[in-house]
């Protein structure tokens, strides 16, 4: 990871450090204020030699005697100044950082606004998946968020430190998403989660014999095609000093998702290994929630099996009994996330939390809907939803709500068990469906679940921030739900 650190403008002279700023559209710099007449004028002269306008993606490079020597100015194009909100400044970054981090040794970014965005679009958009092969090094190994009076430092500071925690987290669940399916066996995961045991957090794994102890049913049910053994998560955080609240968070953790028996096309398991991106995100929340300190406790919960179509594989027609006993008549074993988490949903219920949030890429149906930049989101508690559907907002990552229709439940009625996992209605409201399915498990808890499928992975580059394959989404919402509590 590329972090920055804070550094006075001040500093800046007895460095040789490239300096970047930001610019509105039609080449208003942003900060102006913070730099000597002279410069301005310089720098304006040079933006428009350059037929510099600002607009969203665009880089200006020139050379320009900038605070006591010569050096490389970088100005990176906001786009409109009426769109200029966080996101502007978190992508505009992201375009700067890919402009230094090939040839420039050290930048330092003028910071007089959206510090936090800033800073956090630098650091995710230095990621890089390396596990497999490296890609060229980076010569940027210096990056610096200037400030130049108190505000602006208090302001820095925190930024870095904020955008570096951040960073850590989805970079997490970027790289578990992005790993090959065959090595990311649930068990991995469960080793990986309880090597973030201690200072606040315990972890404790629930394996096959266990979860048929606690009448897991559906859970093991999904697993049985796999000869790779299933791991139920459960993960704790408890703040030193007494917490304030408890919530759960709860993650889909299908390491791949063949279909099963109901076996999907070629083309439509290309991509599977990302049905694992909800546990990602509640894993990368684990990562780091002891530096978090949020002042609830925190349940993470992670529901991890391969959905294979092995020798004993779940078939069509059978009936699994989830873990608060009701059972469910399996007509598709390719709608397997909804009955792993039912299990993992009815573990959090009796933790008694306050609050569930679920996270799972659980239908095509919501790629359809609302692509690739917007979440889907249900629940049963207005004030839960709104309380996500705002930390969704504050953290450039929208949601939005799908009603839970009760006319629809008749949809998941079974003929021989209380549900079906898929509807009877074939092609309609099916992220609705998914939702309506987990809400049997909760109980009377209020809870929010979080449609994943079309945010967690991406075919194409999703934004500067943010290459191709795992975006990490939806980990900056919950951090930002957590301390919100
Ligand atoms: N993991 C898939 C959903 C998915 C689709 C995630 C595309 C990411 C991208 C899920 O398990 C699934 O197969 N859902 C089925 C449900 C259907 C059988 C009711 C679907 O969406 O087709
Ligand atoms: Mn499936
Ligand atoms: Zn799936």
């Amino acid at each position: 990871m590329i972090a920055a650190q804070p550094l006075s403008l001040k500093s800046l002279e007895s460095s040789d450090a490239d300096l970047a700023l930001f610019a509105h559209e039609d080449a208003v710099l942003v900060g102006a204020k913070a730099l000597p007449q002279a410069l301005k004028a310089a720098l304006a002269a040079k933006l428009k030699e350059e037929a510099f306008k600002g607009g969203a993606k665009e880089i200006a490079r020139v050379d320009l005697e900038a605070f006591g020597r010569v050096r490389r100015v970088f100005v990176a194009g906001l786009g409109p100044k009426k769109k200029a909100g966080t996101e502007a400044f978190r992508r505009a970054a992201g375009s700067l950082l890919a402009a230094l981090r090939g040839k420039r040794r050290a930048a330092a970014v003028l910071c007089s606004e959206h510090a936090d965005a800033i800073a956090e679009g630098l650091a995710l958009a230095s990621y890089k998946f390396e596990e497999y092969k490296k890609g060229d090094a980076d010569a940027l190994t210096s990056l610096s968020l200037l400030h130049f009076d108190a505000a602006s430092k208090s302001a820095a500071e925190k930024a870095c430190a904020r955008a570096q925690l951040r960073a850590e987290a989805v970079f997490l669940a970027r790289d578990l998403v992005n790993r090959g399916p065959s090595d990311k066996t649930p068990n991995s995961l469960a080793e990986l989660a309880k090597s973030f045991a201690g200072s606040g957090v315990s972890v404790e794994v629930i394996g096959p014999e266990k979860a048929a102890e606690l009448g897991m049913g559906a859970f093991l049910g999904v697993a049985r095609g796999s000869a790779q053994p299933p791991a139920m998560v459960h993960m704790v955080y408890r703040p030193k000093s007494g917490a304030k609240t408890r919530v759960a968070l709860v993650g889909k953790g299908i390491t791949f998702d063949s279909g099963g028996l109901s076996l999907k096309p070629a083309q439509s398991m290309e991509d599977m290994k990302c049905d694992m991106a909800g546990a990602a995100s509640v894993l990368a929340v684990f990562k780091v929630i002891a530096r978090l300190k949020p002042a609830a406790e925190v349940h993470g919960i992670v529901a991890a099996a391969y959905n294979m179509p092995g020798p004993d594989a779940y078939k069509p027609g059978d009936v699994l009994k989830a873990m608060n006993g009701k059972t469910i008549e399996v007509w598709n074993t390719d709608a397997e996330g909804r009955l792993v988490l039912a299990d993992a949903l009815c573990l959090a219920a009796r933790q008694e939390p306050k609050a569930i949030v679920d996270m799972a890429t659980l239908t095509g149906a919501v790629v359809v809907a609302l692509g690739s930049k917007v979440a889907g989101v249900m629940g049963n508690d207005r004030r839960l939803l709104g309380q996500v559907s705002a930390a969704g907002a504050r953290a450039d990552e929208p949601v939005c709500e799908l009603p839970l229709v009760d006319d629809y439940r008749e949809n998941i009625k079974g003929n021989i068990a209380e549900l079906l996992n898929i509807s009877k209605v074939r092609g309609e409201a099916g992220s609705i469906i998914g939702g309506l399915f987990l809400s049997e498990f909760v109980g009377d808890v209020p809870w929010v679940h979080l449609d994943i499928a079309g945010t967690a992975f991406s075919s194409g580059d999703w934004s500067s921030y943010s290459p191709k394959g795992a975006t990490g989404a939806p980990v900056r919402t919950l951090i930002e739900w957590l301390e919100s509590l």
